[in-house]
């Protein structure tokens, strides 16, 4: 299979010649900025005004979050998981946006070397948890082996269920260990995960952003589906749930996502009316997950 990055209309063919009429119809139809998901609880995205009036809050809460980290010692750690253009890459970036970059760490890492195949699988994760004071923001995880290793094969059964087996004791060491964890999943529907994909397809700006799995994963939904599905199931536990967030409309869900650490730390000078309301339509257990 090839590694080159797949900017020769591949995304525009399958848009064409390959995706469901349901989804395609979905797309041609409508206007600029329409939520294309009919099953989306809010049928307009969130205007831009009250968003950044939101936004701005939370801003500051997040920065009394970071000086308290770093008062204290506390570790926190965010695991972003979702299909490809579910949006993990624009929250994180929203969540770091006015911390410290030294002590708010992404740990983005590409599919393993040689050597680190043959380590414990949760080994390179390990590597990077957060020391005292940091934020370690995971964009994706060890959950690949849960997900796309199934999807693409990258992984033997064997390993999966050997994953499976270990992954709530790990996950209990963690919060054991005083460490606090946020397991969040991004879940975006196929009309606006092709449609995101098509942007960023002619965007030049934006096409470092898609690969060949981007491109093959198209024809995968319903593996993706299965394999997600099979995840939950397997890996949400009272220790570490998981939080599922809608994220067709990316304003909705960035904030929901903030708005999920931000409450569930005691960190201080902390101002609950800030935080605001996590709309619960669109941000809750797998029970949301659709
Ligand atoms: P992203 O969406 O994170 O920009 P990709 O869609 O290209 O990146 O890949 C999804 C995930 O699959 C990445 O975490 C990547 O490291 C992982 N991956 C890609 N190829 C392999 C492989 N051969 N074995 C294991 N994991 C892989
Ligand atoms: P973004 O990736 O956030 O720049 O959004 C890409 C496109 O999605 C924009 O050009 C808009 O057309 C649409 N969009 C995203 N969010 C909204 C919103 N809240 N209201 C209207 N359109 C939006
Ligand atoms: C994003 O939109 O940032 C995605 O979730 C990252 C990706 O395309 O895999």
């Amino acid at each position: 299979m090839s590694t080159e990055l797949p900017f020769d209309g591949a995304i525009g063919r399958f848009f064409e010649d390959d995706a469901p009429d349901s989804i395609r119809n979905a797309i041609r139809r409508a206007e600029k900025g329409d939520i294309l998901d009919p099953s989306y609880p809010h049928s307009e995205r969130m205007p831009r005004k009250a968003y950044e009036k939101d936004m701005a809050k939370l801003q500051i809460e997040l920065v009394k979050l970071q000086a308290w980290a770093k008062q204290t010692g506390a570790r926190i750690a965010v695991v972003f998981e979702g299909r490809d253009a579910a949006g993990k890459g624009g929250t994180i970036k929203r969540f770091r946006e006015n911390l410290n970059p030294r002590g708010a760490r992404v740990v983005a890492l590409s599919k393993p070397t040689e050597t680190e195949a043959t380590q414990w699988y949760f080994q390179r994760y390990v590597d990077h948890l957060p020391a005292g004071g940091e934020i370690v923001f995971y964009d994706r995880s060890w959950y690949n082996r849960g997900v796309v290793e199934k999807v693409f094969g990258f992984c033997t059964d064997d390993q999966r269920e050997h994953f499976f087996a270990q992954v709530g004791d790990f996950e209990r060491m963690l919060v054991d260990e005083g460490i606090f964890l946020f397991k969040l999943w991004l879940n975006v529907g196929r009309a606006e995960q092709l449609n995101r994909f098509l942007k960023r397809e002619s965007d030049p700006l934006k096409q470092w952003k898609l690969s060949w799995i981007d491109v093959e994963g198209l024809k995968k939904w319903d593996d993706y589906t299965a394999a997600i599905s099979e995840t939950f199931d397997r890996s949400d536990s009272d220790h570490a749930p998981w939080t599922v967030i809608r994220s067709d409309d990316k304003r909705r869900a960035r904030l929901a996502a903030i708005r999920t650490v931000l409450s569930s730390i005691p960190y201080a000078r902390k101002n609950e009316k800030a935080i605001g309301q996590i709309d619960d339509t669109i941000c809750g257990g797998p029970g949301i997950w659709a």
